[in-house]
């Protein structure tokens, strides 16, 4: 082959627009900030906890007092958003998880204290079942089955306290059907129209969920999740879920988790006009994590790649376990 010839007109040098660090900050696609970062926090019942979770480095179950002063470290980094997850003593657990919406329980205590405290934070409260159920399901369990519309009812009652006790968002991660229509007409009925949902839309039966069930200690005491979680194999479904959740009133639409599903955020994306939220779960964060220990992969460069890899796939917002880490460090 004549090189020199071919060559001669080669009009296009994509190389160029990369030549300098002045340029390629220039043409870059795609931006990430603080203000695209949500930060799950893990509560304890207690006073003066700090546990880290085994499998998730860096990441513990505070109790409540602790708690208000991580939510302060990360507000002076800049980092906004926290979504809160309770660990429930199992003694408080049972079949229809009531513990979910007691008045003076661990978790509306902690959300009234953090709003309380820094009314300028925004608290996401998770609305699912687990935590509080003895069957360690999202639903309440009838002879081995989840039963759905009665699982709504409870659901409903979890989210208006969450609204009760100053929630902002609303995130329900339980996939059972119907269940954003319902809270959001709870919400509305009781006067909490301006309380956001952020709908986990295609949340799939994912193995990556293990180290956060360690955390709650909230694994299912029998079968699997897949009767309402998606089935991994399915992109289309999804675009189901994500027409649902948009008619029924969401205002976010999460894609759960998040890397290995990256199809996904770009579908919806693609087929919303509402932000897509996506959920960097905890086993992504323990994968990388157990590779940095072992001086296999480079922090910054591994975290911010997975980060920007979510953003560019269409994530307004990204709930992920490095939020804080990434600002701490100053690597965004
Ligand atoms: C429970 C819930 C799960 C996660 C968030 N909410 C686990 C599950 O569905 O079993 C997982 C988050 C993570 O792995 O980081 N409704």
């Amino acid at each position: 082959m004549n090189y020199e010839t071919m060559y001669y007109n080669m009009l296009q040098r994509p190389r160029r627009n990369r030549k300098s660090e002045v340029i390629r900050q220039m043409v870059q696609e795609t931006h990430i900030s603080a203000a695209n970062l949500i930060f799950p926090l893990f509560i304890v019942d207690g006073n003066n906890q700090k546990t880290e979770i085994a499998s998730m480095p860096g990441i513990y179950r505070y109790s409540i007092d602790n708690l208000l002063r991580e939510v302060e470290s990360c507000l002076k980094l800049g980092l906004k958003s926290f979504d809160l997850f309770p660990n429930i003593e199992e003694a408080l657990k049972d079949k229809y998880a009531t513990e979910s919406h007691r008045e003076e329980s661990l978790y509306l205590r902690a959300i009234r204290d953090v709003k309380n405290n820094f009314p300028e934070a925004c608290v996401i409260t998770d609305v699912a079942m687990d935590p509080y159920s003895s069957d360690g399901h999202d639903g309440i369990v009838e002879n081995g089955e989840i039963l759905n519309d009665e699982t709504l009812e409870v659901l409903g009652k979890m989210a208006l306290a969450h609204a009760q006790s100053g929630a902002d968002i609303i995130a329900p991660s339980d996939m059972m059907d119907g269940r954003v229509g319902y809270i959001r007409e709870v919400l509305d009925n009781n006067g909490y129209t301006h309380v956001s949902i952020m709908s986990y839309s295609a949340k799939y039966a994912s193995a990556f969920y293990g180290p956060f069930r360690d955390a709650l200690n909230s694994a299912p005491k029998f079968g699997d999740k897949k009767t309402y979680q998606m089935n991994p194999a399915n992109q289309r479904e999804a675009l189901i879920e994500a027409g649902l959740d948009e008619m029924e009133g969401a205002d976010f639409l999460m894609v759960k988790p998040a890397l290995p599903y990256l199809d996904v955020i770009k579908l919806i994306k693609d087929n919303t006009e509402l932000p897509v939220a996506a959920y960097n779960v905890s086993g992504e964060y323990a994968m990388v994590k157990a590779a940095i220990q072992k001086g296999w992969l480079n922090d910054q460069r591994a975290i911010t790649e997975i980060l920007m890899s979510i953003r560019r796939a269409g994530a307004s917002a990204i709930l992920t376990y490095h939020a804080k880490e990434v600002l701490e460090n100053k690597w965004l």
